[in-house]
Order: C-alpha cells, then sequence, then structure tokens
C-alpha cells in the first residue's frame, strides 16, 4: 500500500475529522473509485480521475436508507438535466421563478407546499456564502436543525464543518448549505416523493441563485434526488456528474457520504476524504 504524506495543517484537520493517515491509500489496480490523495497539500491532487461518458438522466427522486458502498457494476447516468417540476413543485416553481435570493428565503419559511409544514417549528432555508464556491446539499433537517432553523448544526454538522476545514474551506466564506427538503419529516422519517416534488423547486432556484462551481450532495437520499437515479452511493460516488440548470449552466456535481453515516461507519472517511479531494479538482 502506498504510503501518503500530509502536511501539517492536514494532519490536524484529518485528526479531527477520524481518519487515520494509514486510511489514506493509493487506489488499487481496478479499483475505479478510489482516488489517491495528494502528497503534501490538500488542495492540489496529484492523478486526476477518470470521467467516464454521460448519458443523461431526469430528475426522479428515490429514497432509501444509507447503505454500505457497493462497487459499481455499471456507470450510472452522470448528465442530469434540471426536470421540470412534478405536480405538487408546479405552483411553487412558479412563484419562485422570478425570486431573488432574500425573497426565496422568506418563501420557504411561509411555506405550506406539504405536510411537512405542520410539524415544524423551523423551516431551514441553508446558510452560508451567497455565492459560494461549493454548494453542499443534504436530506432534510433533522431536530436540532428544525430547532434552530439552521442546516447541519448536530454532530453531523460538526463532523461536516470539519472536513470543509480539511480541504481549506468554510460555510461562512465558500460554502452553502442547504437540504433537498426544508422541513423536518416527523420522526426524521424519509421524505415522501409528493414532499420532495413540492420541495424541489427551492433547491432548484437556490442553484441558480448561489452559483455553485460545484455541487456536494451529501448521502444516498440527497444523491438521488438531486441526479434522478436510483442507484447505490457506491456507483455514484469517486467521479464526476454535472447538473444542467434550467439556465442552461453545467454544474460538476461530487457525490459522497452522510456525515450522519460517517459517524456511524468512521472507516468510510478516508472515501470520504477522497470524494472531497475529487471535487476539489473539479475546482
Ligand atoms: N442531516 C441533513 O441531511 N441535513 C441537515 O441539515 C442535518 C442533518
Amino acid at each position: 500500500m502506498a504510503t501518503v504524506r500530509v502536511n501539517p495543517l492536514q494532519r490536524l484537520w484529518l485528526r479531527e475529522i477520524g481518519i487515520d493517515k494509514t486510511w489514506l491509500r493509493a487506489p488499487a489496480p481496478g479499483d475505479a473509485a478510489a482516488v489517491p490523495v495528494p502528497a503534501g497539500s490538500a488542495m492540489a491532487p496529484a492523478v486526476e480521475p477518470p470521467v467516464p461518458p454521460a448519458p443523461v438522466a431526469k430528475l426522479a427522486p428515490a429514497m432509501r436508507p444509507e447503505s454500505p458502498p457497493a462497487r459499481p457494476a455499471k456507470a450510472e447516468p452522470t448528465v442530469v438535466e434540471v426536470a421540470a417540476p412534478g405536480h405538487a413543485g408546479v405552483e411553487v416553481a412558479r412563484r419562485v421563478a422570478g425570486q431573488d435570493l432574500a425573497q426565496l428565503e422568506r418563501e420557504v419559511f411561509a411555506c405550506t407546499a406539504c405536510g411537512l409544514c405542520q410539524g415544524r417549528k423551523h423551516s431551514v432555508f441553508g446558510e452560508g456564502a451567497r455565492p459560494a464556491r461549493w454548494l453542499v446539499v443534504g436530506e432534510a433537517p433533522g431536530e436540532q436543525e428544525d430547532r434552530r432553523g439552521l442546516p447541519f448544526v448536530g454532530r453531523s454538522g460538526q463532523l461536516l464543518d470539519a472536513m470543509l476545514a480539511s480541504v481549506g474551506m468554510s460555510r461562512e466564506r465558500d460554502v452553502f448549505i442547504a437540504n433537498v427538503i426544508k422541513c423536518r419529516p416527523p420522526g426524521n422519517r424519509n421524505p415522501k416523493p409528493e414532499e420532495i416534488a413540492a420541495c424541489s423547486p427551492y433547491l432548484m432556484r437556490q442553484i441558480d441563485l448561489i452559483e455553485p462551481d460545484r455541487i456536494l450532495v451529501l448521502g444516498r437520499f440527497a444523491a438521488q434526488a438531486l441526479l434522478g437515479t436510483d442507484a447505490t452511493i457506491g456507483t455514484l460516488r469517486g467521479r464526476r456528474h454535472t447538473l444542467k440548470t434550467g439556465q442552461g449552466r453545467e454544474i460538476p456535481v461530487i457525490v459522497s457520504y452522510h456525515p450522519a453515516y460517517l459517524l456511524r461507519s468512521p472507516s468510510e472517511k478516508a472515501r470520504a476524504w477522497q470524494d472531497l479531494q475529487l471535487a476539489l479538482r473539479e475546482a
């Protein structure tokens, strides 16, 4: 196994996110998902990953709980066009079409487009830099996020902040953090298709307005919803996808594990680190 050198600052953050140096490995032959960790600098990876050919897929949410990674059996769709909103989202999409971020935020705070509004303390619009270099997309607010009205403020959020810091990013300066779903599903259950349909126009408008250079999408649910696929996270991560927006922009999308999953399965943090490196390379 190749030895990987990291600089002292990197080492501090890698320790913070729980990655021991021995977890960082160069890819084994035939290991398509593994990306080499750069020697010396967190910002300058040495080797470009292969970018597979890109068929077109439509946005079609699918939901399954996080599961252990699987080796890709085949290349899944990597170029996604933002599809017309589903029935529940048509009215929302029409309303937000011309809105700026401040108007959109007010719209989300007052939203009653699906039943989730009945149980929420706060809707969670998202927070961070505007415009932002990266847009990080999670699933939906949890209990603490619902209480505070901010994304990723619990333990997952602490890990996410440390992961971002390990690649020189912060939510104040570089990154906007949002969720596919803006209101907490009761008991943190998986969002329903009609809830995703109703809420998706908000995320799509956020993407248009925040104009990120790339999107880092966290966890199976968010990746499947954004990329319109039911592919496993193991087939989706480790390579670049592209989101074609309604405005004709093409934004690289990198899929990684949800921080909550990483807290449960710390040995996967090394792969998450590889995903961050891949996202950096797409700069
Ligand atoms: N998990 C998410 O996906 N989003 C949050 O905002 C918090 C936890």
